[in-house]
């Protein structure tokens, strides 16, 4: 198979070519029915190493990585850094070269700040895949979400695309915009004005606009993505209480009326039901959030499949 992705580590879809995009989909259909096996292994990547090093909590993100490499034959190993020597105040470079120098094949990273994948990518020979970096991307949730899409929908291009919610936090709008406009569609997004930056105006001529309501942005569109509001990285009041969030900005069956009749609805979880989204719009027939959670094993299959199997080894670069 003709490698379709020729970079050594995964840190993000902005500097992605559309190419590589669908490259990696692509390899992820060729993977969709080993999770459907009975025997759910294929020797793919025998004899390779996976660290998951999470510095933030994960329920998806780690368990896919996890049973992605499980799949596909690789030796897993899951760190906890509340109980790893980082408790005991081991810097970050010290960390990654200390798992580096055990000669993994691949360390998956979340963190907590901005841009500590690519510091990692600068000191470690295994490949780096970004498993969200504070607000900055989380390309794997795109590429997961670019899926699901496409299991619906037959395409990505020409799509109406509205993102929902507190974009200022969100690693997940920002892949899934760099990644969806790369494709072609067109995406709106909206938020009360404290959560929807400034710059993300800047973007427009790219597919992005920001709508001025939730109710704009959905019209007419063919997916809803409603992001979680982050309690965990807000530092100041950006907007009254919970329950006025609800009511101004939450996704309710009567603002997914809006959107066309077959639109689906996504969130990339963990759910605030009842804030962001009502439940009735969560377990509703459109909503495809558990297909978004079964296509992040099949796109991590993937993406370790890419990088510690079919990528160029680092001295060929
Ligand atoms: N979507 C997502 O990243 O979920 P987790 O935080 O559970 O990994």
């Amino acid at each position: 198979m003709e490698k379709p992705f020729h970079r050594r580590d995964l840190l993000g879809i902005k500097d992605l070519s559309a190419e590589e995009v669908l490259g990696i989909l692509d390899t992820a259909e060729s993977f969709r029915e080993i999770s459907s096996r009975e025997i759910k292994k294929v020797p793919a990547l025998r004899g390779k190493t996976i660290i998951n090093l999470f510095f933030e909590a994960s329920t998806r993100t780690r368990t896919s990585f996890e049973l992605a490499a499980k799949r596909l034959s690789a030796d897993a190993v899951n760190i906890s850094v509340s109980t790893s020597s980082v408790a005991k105040g081991e810097t970050l470079v010290d960390t990654a070269l200390t798992l580096d120098a055990m000669q993994p094949d691949c360390i998956v990273v979340r963190h907590s700040s901005a841009g500590v994948p690519h510091q990692l990518a600068r000191i470690s020979k295994a490949a780096i895949v970004n498993a969200g970096d504070g607000t900055n991307e989380h390309p794997t949730q795109a590429l997961l979400d670019a899926m699901t899409i496409r299991e619906h929908k037959q395409r990505i291009a020409g799509l109406k695309v509205a993102i929902l919610g507190d974009i200022l936090h969100s690693r997940v709008a920002r892949s899934n915009i760099h990644l969806l406009t790369k494709l072609g569609a067109t995406v709106r997004v909206a938020g009360p004005r404290t959560l929807v930056p400034e710059d993300f105006e800047s973007l427009v001529e790219e597919g992005l606009t920001v709508a001025q309501s939730v109710e704009e942005a959905i019209e007419g569109t063919d997916v809803v993505m409603i992001l979680r509001i982050q309690k965990e990285r807000q530092d100041s009041a950006f907007f009254p209480t919970l329950s006025e969030y609800a009511v101004h900005y939450g996704l309710t069956s009567e603002r997914l009326a809006l959107a066309k009749d077959d639109a689906i609805v996504l969130h990339p979880g963990p759910m605030n039901r009842g804030i962001e989204i009502a439940s009735e719009v969560a377990d509703s027939a459109r909503s495809q959030i558990l297909d978004q959670v079964k296509y992040g094993v099949t796109v991590r299959m993937a993406v370790l499949y890419l990088a510690t199997g079919g990528r160029p080894a680092r001295d060929d670069e």
